[in-house]
C-alpha cells in the first residue's frame, strides 16, 4: 500500500484552462484594427503595428501608430473638454469615476483574459491581483472626487495632462494615471505601451458606456515616437510617465524649463532582506510573490535577496525546493505560477545578463524539471549567488524571473547592502522582531518598505521611488497633489523683484593694511571657510557705496559644502522637537540684532522697511519650528488585516539658491523648513545681496545648530546652481532667484541623478505671504513619503 505521501507526489495538476472565447470576439468585433480614440470617436486606422500574444507569438490585433498630427487632436479635444468637465464639480466626476469602477468590475473577466492575451502573464495575477487593484483605484478616486472642495481647498486642476505607460501592468497602470486625474479635474491625453495597447482600447469603450464626456479621455497608441509627441506638446500641462529610468531621463530633459508638472515611475533594484529569525517558509512565499509575480517583469520586484549569513543555506534550500515547484506554462492556465514574458527582446536581455553573470563565475541555479514551451517568449525561474555587489546582475534592472542573493551578518550591513543601488523604489524586511523591522526600514532609502509581505498595492496607499526611481507618489492623498495646483501659484507676481545690484560709486576706500577684513568667507561644516578660488566680489549698496566683500565660491567650495552636508545625519536622526528648538533659538538670537539685520538690508536694497523683513524673518522661522514637530505622518488601512505607516522623510541634501528680493526673509522662507524637517543644505544666498546671509553665521554658531546643516556659499548663482544640479550626491535642488534660463538648466542637469526640483521660473514670489512661501506644499517639496506596510496577526 503506497503512503499518503507517495500518492500525493504522484498526483500533478491537470490542465485548468480559462475560455478566451469572449477576448476573442471582442477582438473580431472589432476586425481586430484599431484607430485611435479622440474626442470619444475611433479615428480610422492609420500606419499600424502589431500585438501580439507573447505566449505562442500569434499577432491578436493591429493598432495605430499615432503621428505627431494625432497626438495634436487629442491635446486639442482633451483642451475644448477641460471646462465642461471641470464644471461637472467633484460629485459629477465622482459618478463617473464611480460608473468606470462598476463596469470595470462587471466585465472584470473579459479584461483579465485580455490582459492575459496580450501580456503574458497568468490569469491568476490577472484576475486576482490586477482586476480587483484597477476597481479599487477607481472607486477610491470616485471618493476623492466627491471630497474634492473640502479636502483639497484653494487648489485646481492641472489642466491637459499627458500619461505614458508601460508593458508590465498595462490596466492598472492606466488605472492609477486616470482614475487621479480625473478626479481632480484634469482631461488626458493616455499613450499604452506598444507591446500591450489592447486592454486600453477596452477601455475606451468603458468611458463611453460611463458617460465621460467626449474629449475628457484620449487615448493613442503608438511607440516611443508617439510618447515623445505627447512629451513635446505644448499644450500639455502635466506629464505622468511609468517605464525605464533611460527614458524617464529623457522626459525631464525634455520638458526642462516648459513649466510641466512631472511625475516618474522609474525603476528599481529592489532589496528583499531575510534576517535570521525570520519565518523562513513564509519568506519563501513572499520570495515567490515579489521576484516571480508577472514574471519578475515588475519595477519593484525583490530581484536582490539579501539573507542573513547564518541562515543562508538553509533559506537557499528552502528557496531552491520552491522553485522546483513553480509551475511555468500556458498563462491562460489557472493553476501556472509563470507565463510568458512579454516579448522576445525582453528575454534576449534577461539572457544576456544570466549569460554574464555565468561568465563572471556565478553559480546560476534554475529548476531542472522546469520546461520551456517550444513557441513564445520564456524564461525559467533563476537565482544567482556567488555576484558580487558590483555584477551587472547586481546593480542593474534585469525585468525578468531572475533572483541575485547575497548575505549579510549584522543589520548595519543589510542596510548598507540594501542601499547600495541607484535605485529606491521599494524594499522587503523579513523578520518575527518587530523592533528591528520598525528599526531597518526608517533606514532603507525606498518609497516602499513591505513587513513580513510583498507587493502590496492599495489606492490608498502611496506608490513611488526615492533616488532614481523617479519622483511623485500614484495613490493617497499624495498622489492626488500630483494632478492639482495651489491657486495660489496662479497670484504670483508675474516678474520677480530682480534685484539689480547697487552699482559701485566709489571705489573701495584706499587700501588700509590694518583696516578690519570684511570679507565675508563661505560656511562649511559650521565653521567660515576661505573660497577655494581665493577670489571675492565687492559688495555695493543701494546708494553705491561699498558695503563688503564675499567669497567667490566655485565647484569646488560647492563639493565641500556637499561632502559637509552629508556628514551631518546626526540631525536627520535628531528629534523634531530638537530641531524646532534649534529653529527657535535661531529665531530668538536674530531677534537680538534685529536692528543691526535691518540696517543691513537697508544698505543693500535701499528698503525703507527693512524691519518689516527682519520681523517677517523671526515669524517665519518660528512658523517653520511649529511645524517641524507636526508634519506627522499617516496611518492607512487598507484592505489588509494590517496597517500601512506613511513617513514623511526628509529627502537628504538640498541645493537651495535663494531668491534676490527680500535678501533676509527670502534665505529663511527656504533654508527653514528644508532643516525643519531633517534635510541638510548647501545655501547659495542672493547673488545680489549675499551679506544678509552671511551675516548669519554667528547666529547659527550661537544658537546650536550642528556644523554642516546649513552650508552658505556665495558666488554666481549661475555657477553654483549648475555644480549643485550636476552633483550626484544632492538629493534635490531649488532655484528661486527668478531666472528663468538658471532655472531650466537646473531640470535639465537634475536628468543626470533625477534628482528632485523645486524652481520658480521667471515668476517672483511674496516671500511676506504664508500662503505662497509655506504651508504643506513647501513641506512637500522638503520631504518623500515612505509608506511602511505592517501587516498583523500572521
Ligand atoms: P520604456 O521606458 O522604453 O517604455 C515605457 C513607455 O514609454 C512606453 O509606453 C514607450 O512607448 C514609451 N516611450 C519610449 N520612449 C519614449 C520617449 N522617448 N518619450 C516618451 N515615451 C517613450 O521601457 P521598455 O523599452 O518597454 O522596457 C525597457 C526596459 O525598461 C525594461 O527591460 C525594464 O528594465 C525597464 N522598464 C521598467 C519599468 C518600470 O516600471 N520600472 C516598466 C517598463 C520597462
Amino acid at each position: 500500500m503506497p503512503t499518503i505521501n507517495e500518492i500525493l507526489n504522484t498526483m500533478d495538476y491537470g490542465p485548468a484552462p480559462e475560455s478566451q472565447k469572449e477576448a476573442q470576439a471582442w477582438l473580431e468585433q472589432r476586425s481586430r484594427k484599431f484607430g485611435l480614440f479622440i474626442d470619444n470617436a475611433w479615428s480610422e486606422p492609420g500606419e499600424t503595428f502589431a500585438s501580439n500574444n507573447p505566449a505562442d507569438g500569434s499577432q491578436l490585433a493591429e493598432l495605430t501608430q499615432a503621428s505627431a498630427a494625432d497626438v495634436d487632436r487629442a491635446v486639442q479635444a482633451a483642451r475644448a473638454a477641460l471646462p465642461g468637465w471641470q464644471a461637472l464639480g467633484g460629485h459629477g466626476r465622482a459618478r463617473i469615476l464611480y460608473a468606470i469602477a462598476r463596469l470595470m468590475q462587471k466585465h472584470a473577466r473579459l479584461f483579465a483574459v485580455l490582459e492575459t492575451l496580450d501580456n503574458g502573464k497568468t490569469i491568476r495575477e490577472t484576475r486576482d491581483a490586477d482586476l480587483p487593484l484597477v476597481a479599487r483605484h477607481f472607486y477610491y478616486h470616485a471618493g476623492w472626487a466627491q471630497l474634492l472642495d473640502e479636502e483639497f481647498p484653494a487648489h485646481r486642476a492641472v489642466g491637459v495632462v499627458g500619461q505614458i505607460v508601460p508593458w508590465n501592468f498595462p490596466l492598472l497602470m492606466l488605472a492609477w494615471k486616470i482614475a487621479p486625474a480625473l478626479a481632480a479635474g484634469n482631461t488626458i491625453v493616455f499613450k499604452p505601451a506598444e507591446f500591450t495597447p489592447l486592454s486600453a482600447m477596452l477601455f475606451a469603450d468603458i468611458c463611453v458606456q460611463a458617460g465621460v464626456p467626449a474629449g475628457v479621455v484620449n487615448i493613442v497608441t503608438g511607440d516611443g515616437r508617439t510618447g515623445e509627441a505627447i512629451v513635446k506638446h505644448e499644450g500639455i500641462d502635466k506629464l505622468a510617465f511609468t517605464g525605464s529610468t533611460e527614458v524617464g531621463r529623457i522626459i525631464r530633459e525634455a520638458t526642462a524649463g516648459t513649466g510641466k508638472k512631472l511625475s516618474l515611475e522609474l525603476g528599481g533594484k529592489s532589496p528583499f532582506i531575510v534576517f535570521e529569525d525570520a519565518d523562513l517558509d513564509a519568506a519563501v512565499e513572499g520570495l515567490v510573490d515579489s521576484i516571480w509575480f508577472n514574471q519578475g517583469q515588475v519595477c519593484c520586484a525583490g530581484s536582490r535577496l539579501l539573507v542573513q549569513e547564518s541562515v543562508e543555506q538553509r533559506f537557499l534550500a528552502k528557496l531552491k525546493a520552491r522553485m522546483d515547484n513553480l509551475r511555468l506554462g500556458s498563462p491562460l492556465d489557472k493553476s501556472m505560477d509563470i507565463g510568458a514574458l512579454v516579448d522576445p527582446i525582453q528575454r534576449q536581455r534577461i539572457a544576456g545578463l544570466v549569460d554574464s553573470a555565468r561568465a563572471e563565475g556565478c553559480e546560476v541555479y534554475q529548476p531542472a524539471g522546469c520546461e520551456i514551451p517550444a513557441n513564445g517568449s520564456w524564461f525559467p525561474p533563476t537565482l544567482i549567488t556567488g555576484a558580487s555587489t558590483s555584477a551587472a546582475v547586481a546593480q542593474a534592472e534585469i525585468f525578468g524571473p531572475v533572483l541575485v542573493s547575497m548575505s549579510f551578518r549584522t543589520p548595519a550591513e543589510a542596510v548598507q547592502l540594501a542601499n547600495n543601488t541607484v535605485y529606491g523604489l521599494a524594499s522587503c524586511v523579513w523578520t518575527e522582531n518587530i523592533s528591528l523591522a520598525l528599526d531597518v526600514a526608517p533606514a532603507i532609502k525606498a518609497g516602499v518598505v513591505w513587513i513580513n509581505t510583498a507587493n502590496q498595492f492599495d489606492a490608498a496607499c502611496g506608490f513611488g521611488g526615492y533616488k532614481e526611481s523617479g519622483y511623485g507618489r500614484e495613490g493617497g492623498r499624495e498622489g492626488m497633489y500630483e494632478y492639482l495646483v495651489p491657486t495660489f501659484e496662479d497670484a504670483r507676481p508675474a516678474a520677480p523683484v530682480l534685484a539689480v545690484p547697487g552699482k559701485a560709486k566709489a571705489a573701495p576706500a584706499a587700501a588700509d593694511p590694518f583696516a578690519i577684513d570684511r570679507t565675508a568667507k563661505l560656511y562649511i561644516g559650521g565653521k567660515q571657510a576661505r573660497p577655494d578660488g581665493a577670489y571675492s566680489r565687492a559688495i555695493h549698496g543701494a546708494d553705491g557705496k561699498f558695503l563688503g566683500e564675499v567669497g567667490e565660491g566655485n565647484r569646488k567650495d560647492i563639493r565641500n559644502a556637499v561632502e559637509a552636508a552629508h556628514k551631518a545625519t546626526g540631525w536627520t536622526r535628531a528629534t523634531a522637537h530638537n530641531r524646532a528648538q534649534v529653529l527657535y533659538y535661531i529665531a530668538e538670537n536674530l531677534a537680538a540684532r534685529g536692528e543691526e539685520f535691518a540696517a543691513r538690508i537697508a544698505a543693500q536694497t535701499g528698503a525703507k522697511n527693512a524691519e518689516k523683513e527682519v520681523q517677517a524673518s523671526i515669524e517665519r522661522l518660528f512658523y517653520w519650528a511649529a511645524w517641524a514637530d507636526k508634519y506627522d505622518g499617516l496611518a492607512h488601512q487598507p484592505p489588509m488585516h494590517g496597517i500601512t505607516v506613511a513617513l514623511n522623510e526628509a529627502i537628504g541634501v538640498i541645493g537651495i539658491v535663494c531668491p534676490n528680493e527680500n535678501p533676509l526673509l527670502g534665505f529663511i522662507s527656504l533654508v527653514a523648513p528644508a532643516i525643519a524637517v531633517g534635510n541638510r543644505v548647501v545655501a547659495v544666498p542672493s547673488e545680489a545681496y549675499p551679506l544678509s546671509a552671511t551675516d548669519l553665521y554667528q547666529i547659527f554658531d550661537t544658537s546650536d545648530l550642528p556644523g554642516g546643516v546649513v552650508n552658505i556659499v556665495t558666488g554666481s548663482a549661475d555657477e553654483l546652481a549648475r555644480t549643485l544640479a550636476a552633483h550626484s550626491d544632492v538629493d534635490a535642488v531649488w532655484r528661486h532667484d527668478g531666472s528663468a534660463a538658471g532655472c531650466a538648466e537646473v531640470e535639465k542637469l537634475s536628468a543626470g541623478s533625477l534628482k528632485r526640483t523645486w524652481t520658480g521660473g521667471a515668476k517672483g514670489r511674496d516671500w511676506f505671504s504664508t500662503q505662497q512661501a509655506g504651508g504643506r506644499i513647501v513641506l512637500a517639496h522638503a520631504s518623500q513619503v515612505k509608506n511602511i506596510w505592517i501587516p498583523y496577526g500572521v
